[in-house]
């Protein structure tokens, strides 16, 4: 499973790609608009640059037209910009105009195999299951997951990679992972305590007291 970070925070990205386990972002509306009132054009060409791999910028318009036409505008900024189309039936007849005109769409809000179904019909490139999203309503969320990837895989002809998305929390990722999602795109929060555990911590401290202990202490190689 691939890693994205799902965030529009410039430090962060770039300190999730140094890590070099950072492939991809997500943004989407609330989260440039944490970053204050910015260029977005900008920002999400800055991103881009320091990103290996696909950036999903999210559409504004909820018309046909409008989702095409400004679609077609992101997709000029970087070479690795990535549309997302929201899971309505517009979006479904918008993902397919993209998908024949060659401009990745990454279908966003999922909440449904059949939405996820219908993303993979129209060419959608991703799909994004909201895990938290509908953890938050009483569901479980990474019951999406499973389900659209047992879908998928059963139609080989589907290239559609599932990001699992709206992720609160490092078991999030493990799950994902175990259910075969392509990519889980993560809050850098996440990320970082997706390294952290207490008994490593110890062990680092209590290897360098033994280790000084003998050998004097600040001794190194
Ligand atoms: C995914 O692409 C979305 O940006 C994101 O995961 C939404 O997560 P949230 O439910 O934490 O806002």
């Amino acid at each position: 499973m691939r890693l994205f970070l799902d965030t529009a925070n410039v430090e962060h990205i770039r300190h999730g790609v140094r890590l070099g386990v950072v492939t991809g972002v997500t943004t989407n509306p609330s989260l440039v608009s944490k970053e204050g009132k910015v260029d977005y054009k900008r920002l999400v060409q800055e991103i881009c640059s320091i990103v290996p791999g696909p950036v999903s910028t999210e559409v504004l318009s909820q018309d046909v037209n409008g989702m095409v036409a400004e679609a077609r505008e992101l997709a000029k900024w970087a070479k690795n910009v990535v549309v997302k189309i929201p899971a309505t039936i517009e979006g479904v007849e918008a993902t397919h105009q993209l998908a024949r005109e060659n401009i990745k769409v990454n279908f966003t809000l999922c909440f449904s195999v059949n939405q996820a179904l219908l993303a993979a019909l129209a060419g959608a490139a991703y799909v994004s299951p909201f895990v938290g999203r509908l953890d938050d309503i009483g569901e479980y969320g990474m019951g999406l997951v499973k389900d659209i990837v047992e879908v998928y895989q059963k139609y080989p002809y589907i290239k559609t990679e599932v990001i699992a998305a709206s992720i609160r929390h490092p078991r999030h990722c493990v799950e994902a992972a175990q259910l075969g999602a392509h990519i889980a795109t993560v809050p850098y929060q996440v990320l970082v305590q997706m390294i952290k555990h207490p008994l490593t911590d110890v062990g680092v401290v209590r290897f360098l007291e033994d280790w000084e202990k003998v050998m004097g202490k600040g001794k190194r190689l």
